[in-house]
């Protein structure tokens, strides 16, 4: 695992960013999972900025989220489909429909499931996974003791999770209960994971992942199965991992 901390928030997001564009421009029809939630705000704005400028095209590329909330409708505002199309697909000029989002409100989500899996492996795999990390260690929506081999699937969601996402509601109580997730491991089939933090609010999480025991109580610590994970983190999020000195150095020092 390659753990980048930088020194400001505002850098997560410039340095993913630049790791993202850097994919596209070698394969041009690259299939990118989008992670939802504030963590990645600033990866997006970056590659918006890009395209802008004529520096980044995306219109050949296509995508699938991670996670979608069960039983609201895809119009909510709060939902991750309303999200992908306001903050990456219209910003980044993806075509309409490139971008997959799972079935929040199908009549047979074990179907829907299996649908949305097959949908990936027909696109050939996912090329770069963007993952934020959820202050319990969830990654998606795979909450504490999720199977690590777990694949697309109905979820219950914690507590803290519906607390943690109340912001984005008017009130607690509209938070849904379920949410549609892909499993770890199907985001462990990624070809390069890129999971971002900022904050202290997320340092036990990520010194969890990082450098805790593989455990499903801290799901996002399976990325330490991953042969190509990099972790971008500020100063605050960096706060409680031990051996920050290395990660540092080995980012200096790389050739
Ligand atoms: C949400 C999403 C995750 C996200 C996480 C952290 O519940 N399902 O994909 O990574 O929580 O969210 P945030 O980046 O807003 O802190």
């Amino acid at each position: 695992m390659e753990v980048i901390i930088v020194d400001a928030a505002a850098d997560v997001g410039r340095m993913a960013a630049r790791i993202i564009a850097s994919t596209v421009s070698t394969k041009s029809a690259a299939v990118l999972g989008f992670a939802t939630g504030s963590s990645p705000a600033g990866i997006y704005s970056e590659l918006a900025a890009m395209v802008r400028d004529g520096a980044l095209d995306l219109s050949s590329t296509t995508g699938f989220a991670l996670d979608e909330y069960v039983g609201i409708p895809a119009g909510h505002p709060a939902s991750y489909a309303a999200f992908v199309q306001r903050d990456i697909v219209g910003p980044l000029k993806m075509r309409t429909g490139s971008v997959r989002v799972p079935d929040g409100n199908s009549a047979d989500h074990d179907r829907g499931c299996l649908e949305f899996e097959n949908k990936i492996s027909r696109a050939g795999g996912i090329d770069i996974q963007i993952l934020g990390i959820g202050a319990n260690g969830h990654i998606g929506f795979n909450e504490p003791t999720s199977s690590l081999k777990s694949r697309t699937r109905i979820k219950t969601l914690t507590q803290q999770t519906r607390t943690d996402n109340a912001r984005f509601f008017n009130s607690q109580n509209e938070v849904p209960t379920h949410c549609i997730t892909q499993g770890l491991g199907t985001i462990l089939e990624a070809k390069h994971l890129l999971l971002v933090a900022q904050g202290e609010q997320k340092a036990q999480a990520i010194a969890a992942a990082v450098e805790g025991p593989v455990s499903s109580r801290c799901p996002a610590s399976v990325l330490q199965f991953h042969n190509r994970a990099t972790v971008i983190i500020d100063g605050a999020a960096a706060g409680l991992l031990e051996l920050t000195d290395y990660y540092r150095h080995a980012f200096r020092s790389k050739p």
